[in-house]
């Protein structure tokens, strides 16, 4: 079993660094052989007890043709679902239907392309734990475009060509990022991709209505890459320091309001390469572009395909390579001599309860006024801090509910000691004390507050709660993507799941990585 064997890919990220770059080295192996005639048989999985499923729910040309030829040169059986005449007709969720799917081959690698987001890492630990009860062999899942998250796929065989093109340097990289920037997925995939590359400087041209949207533009910021922003072409085209390698992504139309799309024809102009820009582009230029490309409004102009300016036609051809390299990774058949650092995996360490000293105060002086001073109990102080009145109600409401605090017990909204805001208490007399579950779920509620053990008159244990790692199994917690899987809506056995970022004050949605600020997640305050 090679170490890539049974692995889902739904971002860039799933892969490490080194095993991105181990992808391309075999990419090129491969080419190589099957252009130049070599020997290739070496990389072909040969096993028609694995299924390659397309799932094709938008449409597609290039991936979907792509990994089915890549999944014919395999050997392997390939098996184009057809959504259309299936049971989401009958309403079946997505994920019923994999559900059943999965078990129909001995090992299956399903690659699908969805309008919502997030689909494919549901999958992959919904239907990934359902196959591990069942002894089912824990199929792969690869993300082929998901609404407007992520196309790893395509990002793989974009870095494959620019380092094809680079003659396999990776000092430094400078491209220029064209179109719709705020809805284009292929573009939103560089911020990782890119990676790779000692030194990354980075063009964005669009109009405002079609930006990189600011969670990609700071990340890009905390990479250390170098980003400018220009408002169209014509903009960019006056700056002396100009990108030798131009990336156009469409407009997409279908994921826009109608606002914008009564502005379609100014948008276009500010993105779309005219025949008389060719001669403005620095020597050896080279345009990409994932494609399609609109017959009636293309980014680049037909006249320019047969010039040396065509990067875009090799880049669609190297997508059936990568595919190949892909599909014998997580299949097993690649991998055994890889040899580089693995993706870290996340650890979600409870490293969110603080101890604070106690200070040996008079218990008076702590006094709050319309709570019964407790000889014995558990005070939850410093509740909901920063928010107003009626949140902290809304908030004790919620803790007591969630942390199910049906006790004799107070709990009010005082003026803390500084009186500078308003803060909730909750105060349980008796011989009680939060469990560990109660504490992770109190911190996720109302990160800051404080939790006071009193026992005889005297606090013996005061802990502080910080932003915990993880946010999960809250129904109250949603993610504001309305394309989230996650979203009830969306009527799939999936629950908001939130990470706290490491380099950012944020939280990320497990699925379709929309960033939150806090008190974005929850909905009921
Ligand atoms: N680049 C790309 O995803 O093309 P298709 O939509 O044709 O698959």
């Amino acid at each position: 079993m090679g170490p890539f064997e049974g692995r889902s890919i739904s971002v860039v990220r799933d892969l490490s660094i080194d095993e991105q770059l181990y992808l391309y080295q075999k990419t090129r192996e491969i080419k190589t052989g099957l252009k130049q005639g070599g020997e290739v048989e070496q990389y072909r999985i040969k096993d028609l007890d694995l299924a390659v499923y397309l799932m094709f729910l938008e449409d597609s040309t290039r991936t979907k043709e792509s990994f089915r030829n890549a999944a014919r040169f395999h050997r392997v059986t390939v098996i184009g679902f057809d959504a259309g005449s299936s049971s989401f007709n009958k309403n079946e969720s997505l994920t019923d239907t994999v559900k059943m799917l999965v078990g129909y081959n001995q090992r299956t690698v399903f690659v699908l392309r969805t309008t919502l987001e997030g689909v494919t890492r549901h999958l992959e630990s919904y239907i990934g734990e359902y196959a591990r009860q069942n002894g089912i062999w824990v199929p792969s899942f690869i993300n082929a475009g998901d609404g407007r998250h992520e196309h790893p796929t395509q990002e793989f065989l974009d870095q494959y060509t620019f380092l094809e093109h680079l003659d396999w340097r990776r000092d430094s990289i400078h491209l220029a990022l064209v179109g719709d920037l705020f809805h284009g997925r292929t573009v939103h995939s560089k911020v990782e991709g890119l990676r790779i590359y000692d030194h990354v400087k980075v063009d964005l041209i669009a109009p405002p209505d079609l930006e990189m949207p600011a969670q990609y533009v700071e990340k890009m910021n905390t990479l250390g890459y170098t980003v400018r922003h220009f408002k169209s072409i014509d903009d960019y085209l006056k700056t002396s320091d100009k990108a030798r390698l131009w990336y156009f992504t469409r407009l997409q139309l279908e994921r826009m309001g109608d606002k914008i799309r009564d502005r379609e024809l100014d948008l276009r102009k500010a993105v779309t390469l005219v025949p008389a820009h060719a001669g403005l582009l620095p020597e050896g230029t080279k345009l990409f572009h994932p494609l399609p490309q609109n017959r009636l409004y293309p980014e680049i102009p037909e006249e320019l395909a047969s010039t040396p300016l065509n990067g875009w036609d090799t880049q669609s051809q190297n997508g059936f390579y990568t595919r190949i390299a892909l599909l014998g990774m997580v299949s097993g058949k690649l991998g055994s001599d890889f040899e580089g650092k693995a993706r870290e995996q996340a650890s979600y360490e409870p490293d969110f309860i603080h101890e604070v000293e106690i200070k040996n105060i008079s218990r008076k002086e702590d006094f709050k006024t319309g709570i019964k001073l407790l000889s014995d109990g558990t005070v939850i102080d410093h509740i909901g801090i920063g928010l107003s009145i009626p949140e902290i109600w809304r908030l004790i409401d919620l803790i007591r509910r969630k942390l199910d605090l049906d006790y004799r017990s107070s709990h009010g909204v005082f003026d803390n000691s500084s009186a500078s805001h308003v803060k909730g208490i909750i105060s349980i007399p008796g011989d009680f004390s939060l469990t560990d579950r109660q504490i992770k779920m109190l911190a996720a509620l109302s990160p800051g507050c404080t939790v006071n053990s009193i026992r005889s008159n005297r606090v013996i244990r005061k802990i502080r709660l910080g932003v915990p790692p993880r946010i999960y199994n809250f129904s109250e917690a949603v993610c504001r993507n309305e394309n989230c899987i996650s979203r009830s809506n969306w009527r799939e056995p999936v629950k908001a799941e939130f990470y706290r970022s490491r380099d950012r004050d944020t939280f990320v949605c497990k699925y379709c990585d929309r960033e939150h600020r806090y008190r974005e997640i929850w909905e009921s305050l």
